[in-house]
């Protein structure tokens, strides 16, 4: 087979093709928790969550084709199964709940946090330890989009005023609660 020369070693091309398989592990299993809040959420945000959960699934869907296919470029093999992904991945299902619509909202937060955390990490591993600033500038752009989403979602279970200047006022949380 002919040798791949992107001027990347090998030791350094499989350790970028390993962070990837674990990024794209821990998108498929984010991808399958929030198709399953899409269809199970109930109350008064139905409406609005449902609508958001379809959309970050599309989002999910489009990222995790972006990541097989960059394991590829990079001369490797994706990791393709479902018992591959739950082996790797960094995030835990929770098939017994079925929570309440902002419980979801914060597992779900908890996630894309997560998921934020380790690309941070990876990042750096991919600039300074593999010497590959193609995939540290497209992981940045996969942490961005999670920082995007985890906002979106964290929106609805903070409820504060903010003042012209951006400083909080009290918490719509705390008004309510009577605190
Ligand atoms: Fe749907």
């Amino acid at each position: 087979m002919r040798s791949i020369n992107i001027g990347l070693t090998e030791e350094q091309r499989q350790g970028v093709i390993k962070l990837l398989n674990h990024d794209l592990a821990d998108a498929y299993v984010l991808l399958v928790k929030t198709k399953k809040y899409h269809w199970d959420v109930v109350g008064p945000q139905f409406r609005t969550l449902h609508e958001l959960w379809g959309e970050h699934y599309e989002t999910l869907t489009e990222n995790i084709d972006s990541i097989a296919e960059r394991v590829r470029a990079l001369g490797g093999y994706p990791v393709g199964t479902m018992k591959g992904f739950l082996e790797i991945t960094t995030l835990k299902e929770n098939p017994e709940n079925l929570p309440l619509a902002t419980q979801m909202v914060e597992s779900l937060v908890e996630d894309h946090e997560q998921i934020i955390r380790n690309l941070r990490e990876h990042i750096d591993n991919c600039s300074e330890d593999f010497h590959d600033e193609g995939t540290a500038d497209f992981l940045t752009g996969l942490m961005e989009g999670h920082e995007e989403m985890a906002w979106m979602l964290r929106s609805f279970i903070e409820g504060e005023s903010i003042s012209s200047d951006g400083q909080k006022l009290q918490s719509r949380q705390k008004v309510a609660a009577g605190v």
